[in-house]
C-alpha cells in the first residue's frame, strides 16, 4: 500500500479508477489549496488528484498557493508525488507532442512564496537532483511498458506566466540549457524536497515556444495537442500503477 498523489495541470488527465471527493477541508495553515482533491484507489495503492489550477481551471501559475497545496497533500498521508505539466518545447527534443521527464530546473519565477522557512526552522535543502530519480525511473518503465515514446532528461524553466514567453526571453534560455518551459514547475518541486516527499514531473510538450517555429503561438491547437496527449499519459500512469502491484 502507498499514497501517491498526482498534481493536474492545464489538460483533462482522465484516469480509469473510482474517485471521490474528499471531505477535507481546501484551507490549510498556509491559506487556501487550489481545489478539494478527489481520492480513488488503484488497486492496492491509493492516489489523491489534485488541481492545481483549482476547478473551474482558473488560478493563474503566480497565482497557485504552491505551499497550502502540498501540505494538504502531506496531511492527507501523500509520499510521493506525481506532477504533470504542460510546457513549450525549446530545444529540438522536445518537439510537439513528446512526453519529457526533466532532471534539473531553472527558475526564472519570482515573487512567489517559495520556502516553508520561518522564524522557527530554516530549510536548506539538497537541490542538486530536483527531481526523485527513482519514482522518475518508475515512469519511464510504465511508459516502455504502454509504448510510450518519452525524452528522459531535460532542463525545465519556470518562467512566471501567466503570459507566453517572447522569442528573446525563449532564445535566452535555450543559451541557459533549458529543454522545455512551463510556468508550475517551481516552487513546487522545491517545496516538495523541504517536506521531503519524493518528487518526479511528467512534462507534455504542447507547442513550440515563441519563436521556436517562426509562428505566433496557436492556443486552438495548443489545447488539442494537449488532450491527445494527456489520454497517453493516463495509459502511462495506469501502467505506473499496476507496475506498483507486481
Ligand atoms: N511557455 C510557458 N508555459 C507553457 C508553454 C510555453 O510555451 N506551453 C505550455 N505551457
Amino acid at each position: 500500500m502507498s499514497a501517491h498523489a498526482i498534481i493536474i495541470g492545464s489538460g483533462a488527465l482522465t484516469l480509469p479508477f473510482d474517485f471521490e471527493p474528499l471531505d477535507v477541508s481546501m484551507e490549510t495553515r498556509y491559506g487556501q489549496a487550489s481545489a478539494t482533491p478527489v481520492a480513488g484507489g488503484a488497486g492496492s495503492n491509493k492516489v489523491l488528484l489534485l488541481a492545481r489550477h483549482g476547478i473551474p481551471h482558473r488560478i493563474a501559475p503566480h497565482a497557485i498557493n504552491y505551499r497550502a497545496n502540498l501540505v494538504l497533500l502531506q496531511d492527507l498521508g501523500t509520499e510521493r508525488i506525481i506532477a504533470v505539466n504542460t510546457v513549450g518545447g525549446i530545444a529540438p527534443e522536445a518537439k510537439t507532442g513528446v512526453v519529457l521527464f526533466p532532471d534539473q530546473i531553472i527558475d526564472y519565477s519570482w515573487g512567489r512564496e517559495q520556502s516553508f522557512s520561518d522564524s522557527n526552522k530554516l530549510y536548506h535543502v539538497d537541490f542538486s537532483e530536483p527531481y526523485d530519480e527513482e519514482l522518475r525511473d518508475e515512469l519511464v518503465a510504465a511508459a516502455q511498458l504502454a509504448q510510450i515514446e518519452v525524452v528522459v532528461g531535460g532542463v525545465y524553466g519556470c518562467t512566471q506566466g501567466p503570459r507566453f514567453e517572447t522569442p528573446a526571453e525563449v532564445n535566452r534560455m535555450g543559451g541557459d540549457g533549458c529543454t522545455i518551459v512551463g510556468m508550475t514547475g517551481m516552487p513546487e518541486a522545491s517545496l516538495a524536497r523541504e517536506l521531503g516527499i519524493p518528487y518526479a514531473s511528467v512534462c507534455l510538450v504542447v507547442n513550440p515556444a515563441a519563436g521556436r517555429d517562426g509562428d505566433t503561438i496557436d492556443l486552438d491547437a495548443l489545447a488539442i495537442v494537449s488532450q491527445s496527449g494527456m489520454e497517453r499519459i493516463g495509459r502511462l500512469l495506469v501502467c505506473f500503477f499496476e507496475g506498483l502491484e507486481r
